[in-house]
């Protein structure tokens, strides 16, 4: 099976060490907008025949969707003979349910516009909260990655007598795994939401765990309230800062500032290219690829451009 992968703007280091990790060629796609917006898109490969995959961490999906599918559709187009979306980061998970009459269901509907285009997904850490998995909104092979084991042995390596804190009952599932591998305490405090940057923290007493680093953990960081006023809760029962760890740093308007104005050190995964990135992703997403890769071609599939 010949593999070959594509970068959506933004993506070319990680698609160039995922293709690196499984040994697939890296295809060139040109890639702009005209003066009014609109994409123009080239494919300069051919991938007849070829298992493709698109690398497009989508970190502003209202801005990529559109040049994203393009390229699905081109890449079919094209003869490939299934196609494949690493996107290490998934966006448009949050609205799991109707919370109020009349909303949209933006995560089914984005699910069925993915699924429409793609053949298998592969990513790391999506926000499941009300759904078990990804099958359950997703008609394709998907692959939800766990990143707890690298942000485990980042801990390890990086500091000494950690105290891992979840900022919410949601982050239990990440504290929890990663203070299992190192056996590590970990604790969880209670978060209410009353608005997109508006939460309240109800800290637990952290008397017991004192001389050690407090490290919050949480997979997403997105406008930096959630990890902000649990640092200042932590601050305020005589903690140094703490380390904020989370898989996904989206850092939305001013997060980034907020938080190293607090003095917390923000680590995480290149799922979105910043400068808090110190763990690697290549690794677990480049194996996953491989085997959906290796299952598709197994089963012989190959969906026709409709
Ligand atoms: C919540 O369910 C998530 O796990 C994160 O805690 C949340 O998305 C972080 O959002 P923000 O940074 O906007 O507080």
């Amino acid at each position: 099976m010949t593999m070959m992968l594509f970068p959506m703007l933004g993506n070319e280091r990680m698609t160039n060490a995922i293709a690196e990790r499984i040994g697939s060629a890296v295809g060139k796609l040109e890639l702009r907008r005209f003066p009014d917006g609109e994409s123009y898109i080239r494919l300069h490969s051919t991938v007849a025949g070829r298992a493709v995959a698109v690398v497009c961490t989508l970190v502003h999906p209202d801005d990529q969707f559109l040049q994203l599918l393009f390229t699905a559709r081109l890449l079919r187009e094209n003869g490939a003979r299934s196609v494949h979306l690493v996107a290490p980061y998934l966006a448009y998970l949050r609205q799991d349910r109707r919370f109020n009459d009349g909303e949209a269901l933006t995560s089914r509907q984005f699910a069925q516009l993915l699924s429409a285009e793609f053949d298998g997904l592969v990513t790391v850490d999506p926000h499941l909260h009300r759904y078990g998995n990804l099958q359950e909104i997703y008609s394709i092979e998907t692959e939800a990655l766990a990143a707890s084991p690298l942000l485990a042995e980042w801990i390890r390596d990086h500091v000494e007598a950690p105290l891992i804190i979840g900022p919410d009952s949601e982050s239990e599932q990440w504290a929890g795994a990663i203070a299992g591998h190192i056996g590590a305490p970990h604790v969880v405090f209670a978060k209410t939401r009353r608005g997109d940057r508006d939460v309240l923290i109800a800290a637990s007493n952290l008397s017991a765990w004192k001389g050690r680093t407090a490290i919050l953990v949480d997979d997403v960081i997105s406008s930096g309230h959630t990890l902000a006023n649990a640092a200042r809760e932590i601050l305020e029962q005589g903690f140094p800062a703490p380390i904020c760890l989370a898989v996904h740093g989206l850092f939305a308007s001013d997060a980034e500032a907020m938080l190293r104005g607090l003095g917390c050190r923000l680590v995480t995964t290149d799922s979105i290219p910043h400068s808090s990135n110190a763990i690697a992703l290549d690794s677990i997403l480049g194996d996953a690829l491989a085997g959906q890769f290796a299952a598709i071609d197994a089963k012989g599939l190959r969906r026709t451009p409709k």
